[in-house]
């Protein structure tokens, strides 16, 4: 009986100096103590061999025994729970962070971007369409009937499977799919990529992208294009760059015109950029012809309307001073890291 009391001391004594540092060495301890063949079962079977007159004190101090061998088991398990809650013991938070390397925005987006968003400002909204189209899309509806020869001018990649597929040329195919809608009035900026079966250059490529905008209501003349147009340049290339139009002919607009910004890299002077000329060609532009808004079942003795086309590789090349257009497909990080800050 003795013997035992003194191994109840011993034992507890180790109890109380036992530390666990995470939930496994809890469950040690939980094994070790208060398993089915622990150490308090294992002296609870003692109870057999105590004398008879003894057996309410030794059971006593067996339940004492018992209650402590517990109690530190609840406050180990709640020391590691806390642990694993708070990192901060294990943590200096006060050491700065780890660097997160993030991308960097590709020119094309950034001029995108730029041009979209000052449209944005004038309440046009933004809206996308397919990059495989059909013929009636990106053509018939368009104004371009089969046998136009204007469809000789962009070179048509088409889809093997099925002729009436193809990669659309311009951004145009949105326009109708916008008035196809009917939900009119329509003001809306239009970005995407384009294809083109061209030889590739450094100045040209089988695909870019462009920037189209429509602008369908009642009573909207060539005035407000000119003025949406006017307030976009000033915008994109600052208050002293001037505009001219030149009439020009696309199936899809009359009247047809294309503008002009004088050279903003030599200030309209003469330089390479501009051919000597002063002048950079920017965008094609017009009045929405009749027979689209008829194609598109809008009537077009109620509405008028104006759109424009624009490219974006251009502006982007003469703004970050890019001399091959090729370098914007590469995929080399080392050109496109370049652009981290712009903008
Ligand atoms: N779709 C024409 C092009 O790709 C641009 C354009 C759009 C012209 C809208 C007039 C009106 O060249």
């Amino acid at each position: 009986m003795d013997q035992l009391l003194s191994q109840i001391e011993k034992y507890k004594k180790e109890i109380e100096k036992f530390t666990a540092s995470d939930s496994k060495e809890v469950e040690e301890f939980r094994i070790k103590y208060l398993g089915t063949k622990g150490i308090v079962k294992t002296i609870m079977g003692e109870m057999k061999n105590v004398a008879a007159e003894k057996k309410k004190e030794f059971g006593q101090v067996l339940n004492d025994f018992k209650l402590f061998a517990e109690s530190k088991y609840e406050s180990l398990k709640e020391s590691a729970a806390d642990s694993q809650k708070s990192p901060a013991n294990t943590i200096d938070l006060t050491l700065p962070g780890d660097d997160i390397p993030i991308g960097s925005r590709h020119p094309i987006t950034l001029m995108r971007n730029r041009i979209v968003s000052i449209f944005q400002r004038l309440g046009f909204a933004v809206a996308e369409g397919p990059e495989i189209e059909d013929d009636w899309h990106n053509f018939t509806a368009l104004n371009l009937h089969e046998h136009h020869p204007a469809r000789d001018m962009q070179d048509t990649f088409y889809v093997q499977q099925n002729p009436d597929w193809l990669l659309r040329t311009h951004t145009s195919n949105v326009q109708i799919r916008e008035m196809e809608r009917g939900i009119l009035p329509i003001r809306g900026i239009y970005p995407g990529r384009v294809y083109r079966n061209e030889t590739v250059s450094a100045r040209s490529h089988c695909f870019f992208h462009q920037v189209e905008g429509l602008y369908i209501d009642e009573n909207v003349s060539f005035a407000d294009l000119k003025q949406t147009l006017y307030f976009f340049v000033k915008e994109m290339y600052g208050k002293d760059v001037k505009v001219r139009f030149r009439p020009s002919y696309f199936p899809f607009t009359e009247p047809s015109a294309e503008m002009d910004v004088s050279c903003f890299i030599c200030g309209g002077v003469g330089c390479n950029i501009c051919k000597k000329t002063g002048w950079v060609e920017i965008l094609g532009c017009g009045m929405v012809h009749p027979n689209v808004f008829t194609n598109c079942r809008i009537d077009p003795n109620k509405y008028t309307g104006f759109a424009f086309g624009m490219g974006i590789e251009r502006p982007a090349m003469l703004k970050y001073g890019i001399n091959d257009i090729r370098l914007f497909s590469e995929n080399d990080v080392r050109f496109l890291k370049q652009f981290t800050s712009a903008i």
